[in-house]
């Protein structure tokens, strides 16, 4: 794999305010026919995910994290918490789900309710400004840091919340491995991903966060394999799609995915799973 970490990228401009808003725009309406016709049913089982890594993810889980029933653990970017419930169903263990989306966390609330084992509460919180006297065993975060522009703040909840060092924080990301500015942009644009960082950067700030030990992974043939499923779905389910979201919607759909598939294949993006502890 080649890293371009030369050439520093700018910072796309926008402010807390523009970061929230971005982030209502895309995740109040994740319950929307487009998702549940080309990603959840598709691609999931039915399961409301919004990450690339599906089963093989949640087994990576439970396995790196090594999850037993009553464990207490902490989920960043809970989304609709189903993955958290199946964390739960799986193992048994007791999830805290901090989701920064009003929508997103109410649908978790409701997921969990359905559970018949293990638990999982939900405190609606930006994971930037977090904190909590609770320790716990394990800390996970999926898809979640690309959309964050304060790594520092976010890391540092992460670390404080692990119990011990004997702990473990397992998290994916999306990496810029080579974007140009205006790639860069139509990702903020497009899907608010203001924390895209290069391999290097993003190493060097789990480090300062206080994870000195790192084992960094590339899971590009999981994004791949979503990818191309979905981009199969989209074009399967395109008169429900179109009906319920209008063309131009389903062509943007189509574009975005495309997109991503190009940038993954090239290798200008990574797909990255890292297990960090202190
Ligand atoms: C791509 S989704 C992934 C959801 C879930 N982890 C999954 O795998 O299905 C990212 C989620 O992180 C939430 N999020 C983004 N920034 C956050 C922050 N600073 N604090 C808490 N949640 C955040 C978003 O609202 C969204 O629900």
């Amino acid at each position: 794999m080649t890293i371009a970490d030369s050439a520093p990228a700018k910072a796309i401009a926008a402010s807390p305010a523009d970061i929230l808003r971005r982030n209502q725009e895309l995740y109040d309406n994740v319950d929307s026919p487009v998702w549940h016709l080309a990603v959840y049913g598709p691609v999931f089982g039915g399961a409301r995910y919004i990450n690339m890594g599906g089963d093989a993810l949640v087994a990576q889980l439970v396995d790196t994290l090594a999850l037993r029933a009553a464990d207490p653990v902490l989920d960043l970017g809970c989304g609709t918490g189903d993955l958290a419930a199946r964390l739960c169903s799986l193992t048994g263990c007791h999830i805290t789900g901090v989701e920064i989306n009003a929508r997103q966390a109410a649908r978790a609330r409701q997921t969990a309710h359905g559970l018949t084992h293990g638990r999982l509460d939900i405190e609606q919180a930006d994971v930037t400004r977090w904190s909590s006297p609770q320790k716990f065993k394990a800390v996970y975060s999926i898809d979640t840091l690309m959309l964050v522009m304060d790594w520092p703040a976010f890391l540092r909840t992460a670390r404080q919340a692990l119990a011990g060092p004997g702990g473990a924080f397992v998290a994916t990301v999306i990496l810029d491995n080579g974007l140009n500015e205006f790639q860069r942009h139509a990702f903020w644009e497009e899907d608010g991903f203001i924390g895209l960082v290069r391999r290097s950067d993003a190493r060097n700030l789990f480090t300062e966060a206080g994870f000195g030990r790192q084992q960094w992974k590339s899971c590009d043939d999981w994004a791949v394999a979503c990818l191309s499923r979905i981009e199969a779905a989209l074009h399967a389910e395109q008169k429900p799609i179109r009906r319920a979201v209008g063309d131009a919607a389903w062509q943007n759909w189509v574009e975005m995915n495309a997109t991503y598939l190009e940038c993954f294949r090239s290798g200008k993006m990574v797909y990255a799973m890292v297990t960090a502890r202190p």
